[in-house]
């Protein structure tokens, strides 16, 4: 049986649409529904376009999460990917999906993990230090910030000039390239 995931967002969504692209010929997984907890216009109209539900995920309403879990649950989601979503996931959804819930983050872990430490904040900090080096860490969340097993990394070197901007569009070329194909290991050989 084919395995549902769901995709979690916060952000402009391109690593979502990459991961919609790339499952769209798998025989493994595909994208069963697309969240997001901002009004995302644009996504919205691609899920519509190739037929994948999307689900705004409102903090005003109280138990958003318990509501969210159900529809998970009626589409019978197997695995939750978390693709710049930015909120704190609740016990609940790390215990009912209990090593199925993968996140991607934009540094090296354990450098630049935790509270507040997002996109661009990171990048700022990666080129105020200096680094040498910075790149993704793909890993299995629970309830703490980034400290869940590391499933993958990869390394970037920084260029001589880099900037916070160049930085951000490497990283981001780095996480298009690698996240789909680790969800699909994962998903072929999970914890
Ligand atoms: C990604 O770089 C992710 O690692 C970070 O936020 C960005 C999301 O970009 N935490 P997008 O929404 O997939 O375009």
């Amino acid at each position: 049986m084919k395995k549902n995931i769901a995709v979690l967002v916060s952000g402009k969504g391109s690593n979502a649409k990459n991961i919609c692209a790339f499952f769209q010929k798998s025989e493994i997984a595909s994208v069963k529904l697309i969240c997001s907890n901002k009004k995302n216009r644009p996504l919205k109209s691609f899920s519509n376009e190739i037929g994948v539900n999307y689900y705004f995920l409102d903090k005003r309403n109280v138990d958003f999460f318990d509501e969210f879990i159900n529809y998970t649950k009626a589409l019978n989601i197997d695995f939750v990917v978390l693709a710049g979503f930015l909120l704190k996931v609740p016990k609940k959804l790390v215990e009912l999906y209990a090593g199925k819930i993968i996140n991607i983050h934009p540094s090296l872990l354990p450098k630049y993990g935790g509270k507040g430490m997002y996109g661009m904040n990171i990048h700022n900090l990666v080129i105020k230090n200096k680094e040498k080096y910075s790149g993704i860490t793909i890993h299995f969340v629970n309830e703490e910030y980034d400290s869940g097993a590391i499933i993958f990394q990869h390394k970037y070197e920084l260029k001589k000039n880099e900037t916070t901007e160049s930085l951000a569009k490497e990283i981001q070329k780095i996480e298009h390239s690698f996240f789909p194909k680790i969800i699909l290991e994962t998903i072929k050989k999970p914890l």
